[in-house]
């Protein structure tokens, strides 16, 4: 059985430490553990109360995440906590750090509930596809009212001490946790016999009832924050039934359905595994665990544009001091400008106070010398992609700044071998790739060059989660992970485009799959003229999918920057209005190219678009460009807007299965006879095997990798 709960006794009280490190979830050994200690603490006629508590920097992460879908061993939840809601003596939680999930959902069957200063509380289960099933939708709109429960339990969010006994949480803030929470049972063991239940606690959730404000609203944010998930309709069904029920143990009968729904639908899983996959991802399987971190206590970005400005923030934070460098005095002053007003937008709409922000703010200094960077423990150069003018950098880095100082570049697709090889210390250099806006897109690739040592892309890692980055490793190949899958993506949209379909149906087709942000409303955010200036300035022939993105450049239209793209924006506005304007250059580039258009289902936009990523993805993995599939998942759901209830590009795969998978890239080859489908060489290898994807192969088993070259893929993106 995994995990125990430690009993000792402590003036006349039971202490039951939970133990089951590192975050002490409800596993079998905790939840028999419970059981035993109760009915001991109960047994003997000397104790007065129970303390129960975590071991360790967690008081209990929730349910054992590992054991759903499975049969789990020992007493289930609802025995354990039956156990604490029913002890016939006092029972305080004393919340020594997380309590999230089932673990709040224990603190709540307690009669008091007592917290460190560290300590925080809230219900993530809506994150993994769940709701809170051991009572959490019944007793925390008890404790705090219907409309905040739904709002903790709708964003899964993090509630600190403080605010936790603002709301009616907690009872108290201690920072002598046993010794108080032991004095507390002695306290009230003397005051009286009987002992709060949250169960009993109905004021609340009466002066909810008869009215729909409440369930509207909560409606109104799940369809926003929540697109397409079935979890949160369920967590505000079961919140409703809090509301209405007059019978306790009716509405956890609702719970506890609503609950089993939730376990059985294929979110739940795909959800589940990007919980894993991103702690997997964080993992480097050939970097041994003990590897030495080294430790950042300062950090320097060069570049006070979007990205250095967005890295900045990051690191501020995280509360590390960083120092950004610009060559130019305007533009120093204009991004510094940028942070302030980005911190101001935050005060303002209530997400952090004047307060803090002058302390995150403090954490940022500025300067147009290099020297200023020299005690910096990590360098981040976030210029514009020119490999001249990064080595350039690079080179002056190297010699300011102290010797065994990490150099990172944040390049999207440039090679950072190259960028190494002008420094005297390759093994410190590597790639980080952070995704705009940097401050609140989660995604980080961190591109590991050739000489990168072990310690630097541990310490790199560490550096990761400590922005709260989802932070993904990839070999040092073109285009890494995500552009090179987005490169197929985009460009079957372009072909859909040349063969009949239209922007707003290859959009809504694939905003109805689930995508964020549909291919054309996101080229028109990025900029249609990028690609096609380079293209000017070198001559170069736009290849078919480009075409028609090019025309469009001729006429001016490059973007929501302008005002007009695939779409039009009227002023100030993003929303994208059709532009029938633009069917004539469609046409005509149909035409000109030899493609006859034709009626496009939105079946085959998904299949062909979420297929190309598949398919390149199969080849990354295969090649060993990125560890495991799952990290490919942590990539596209982080930085590409792909829905988070699919799992990922190739857990979206994994739950079609090989065989279909190989089947319709076989159908799509033959109609588009574009390599793009070509089935890749793992998908014919796993669908003879009915297998799934999962890791890369060892270095001995790859296929041959990709050397990396400016030209190819990286260069079209
Ligand atoms: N069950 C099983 N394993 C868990 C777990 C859980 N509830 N929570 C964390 N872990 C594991 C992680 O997978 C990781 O394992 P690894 O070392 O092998 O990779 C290890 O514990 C440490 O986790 P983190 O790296 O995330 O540690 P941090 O210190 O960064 O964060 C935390 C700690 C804030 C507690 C974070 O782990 C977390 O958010 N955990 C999940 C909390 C949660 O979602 N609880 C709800 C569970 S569902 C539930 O309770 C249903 C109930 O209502 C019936």
């Amino acid at each position: 059985m995994k995990g125990t709960v430690h009993y000792e006794v402590k003036d006349g009280v039971a202490i039951l430490t939970v133990d089951n490190p590192p975050v002490n979830p409800l596993s079998d050994g905790v939840r028999a553990g419970l059981v035993d200690n109760i009915k001991k603490a109960e047994e003997d006629g000397d104790i007065i109360g129970v303390v129960l508590t975590g071991a360790g920097r967690s008081f209990i992460a929730g349910a054992d995440i590992s054991e759903f879908g499975k049969s789990p061993d020992g007493p289930g939840l609802d025995e354990a906590f039956k156990s604490l809601e029913f002890c016939s003596k006092p029972v305080v939680a004393a919340i020594n750090g997380s309590a999230l999930g089932g673990g709040l959902e224990t603190a709540l069957v307690c009669n008091y509930r007592i917290a460190g200063p560290a300590a925080f509380v809230g219900l993530p289960e809506v994150n993994l596809g769940l709701l809170p099933g051991a009572g959490g939708t019944q007793r925390l709109p008890r404790l705090v009212g219907p409309a905040e429960a739904l709002k903790m339990m709708l964003t899964g969010m993090h509630v600190k001490a403080k605010k936790a006994l603002d709301m009616g949480i907690i009872d108290e803030i201690s920072d002598d946790l046993i010794n108080d929470s032991v004095s507390f049972i002695k306290k009230v063991s003397s005051e009286s016999k009987d002992h709060p239940k949250v169960r009993d606690l109905n004021e609340k959730v009466l002066e909810a009832r008869g009215s729909d404000n409440i369930l509207l609203e909560a409606k109104a944010m799940a369809a926003k924050s929540r697109k397409g998930q079935f979890a949160p309709g369920q967590i505000i069904k079961c919140v409703e039934a809090a509301i209405n029920l007059d019978d306790f143990d009716e509405g956890m009968k609702k719970e506890s359905d609503y609950f089993i729904e939730c376990l059985v639908n294929p979110q739940r899983e795909a959800m589940i595994h990007i919980f894993f996959g991103e702690r997997a991802a964080s993992k480097i399987s050939d970097v041994p665990r003990e590897t030495p971190i080294k430790d950042i206590k300062k950090a320097g970005i060069i570049g006070s544009g979007t990205m250095g400005g967005g890295i900045a923030m990051c690191f501020a934070n995280a509360g590390i001091p960083v120092h950004i460098i610009d060559q130019d005095e305007d533009n120093l002053k204009r991004g510094v400008s940028v942070i302030e007003k980005n911190y101001q937008f935050m005060v303002d709409r209530g997400r952090m106070n004047q307060e803090m922000k002058e302390g995150v703010f403090g954490l940022i200094s500025s300067s147009l010398d290099y020297n200023d960077v020299a005690d910096c423990d990590i360098v981040i150069e976030a210029v514009y992609e020119n490999l001249d003018l990064k080595e350039k950098i690079f080179k002056t880095l190297d010699e300011v700044v102290k010797d065994d100082a990490i150099l990172a570049s944040n390049t999207s697709g440039l090679n950072v071998d190259s960028i190494a090889a002008v420094t005297k210390r390759p093994e410190l250099v590597v790639g980080t790739h952070f995704f705009s806006p940097a401050n609140i897109m989660r995604l980080l690739e961190v591109v590991r060059g050739s000489k990168s040592s072990d310690e630097t892309l541990a310490t790199v890692m560490a550096v990761g989660k400590k922005l709260k980055k989802a932070a993904v490793v990839s070999l040092n190949a073109p285009g890494f992970i995500g552009n090179r899958m987005l490169f197929g993506y985009t460009a079957q949209a372009n072909m859909l485009l040349l063969e009949g379909a239209l922007p707003h149906q290859v959009d809504q087709a694939l905003e109805n799959f689930g995508m964020n942000m549909g291919p054309f409303r996101m080229l028109d955010l990025v900029g249609l003229d990028l690609g096609w200036r380079a293209r000017k300035l070198s001559g170069a022939e736009a290849a078919l999918p480009s075409k028609i993105g090019d025309q469009l450049c001729e006429q001016d239209r490059f973007g929501q920057k302008n005002g007009k793209g695939f779409y039009n924006y009227s002023e100030g506005s993003r929303a994208p209005n059709p532009a029938p304007e633009n069917e004539e250059i469609y046409k005509a580039v149909s035409a000109e190219n030899g493609i006859e258009r034709r009626e496009i289902s939105d079946e085959e936009i998904v299949d062909r678009c979420i297929l190309a990523l598949i398919n390149e993805g199969a080849d990354i993995i295969e090649e060993g460009v990125g560890q495991r599939a799952a990290d490919l998942d942590v990539v596209y759901i982080n930085g590409y807007g792909f829905p988070i209830w699919r799992g990922g590009p190739m857990h979206h795969a994994n739950a079609m299965g090989m065989a279909e998978v190989l089947k319709k890239l076989n159908i799509y080859h033959e109609m588009t006879k574009s390599d793009v489908f070509k089935p890749a060489g793992l998908i014919t290898k796993l669908a003879e095997v009915d297998g799934k994807f999962g890791d890369a192969p060892s270095k001995e088993e790859r296929k041959e990798k990709l050397s990396f070259s400016e030209s190819s893929v990286a260069g079209n993106l």
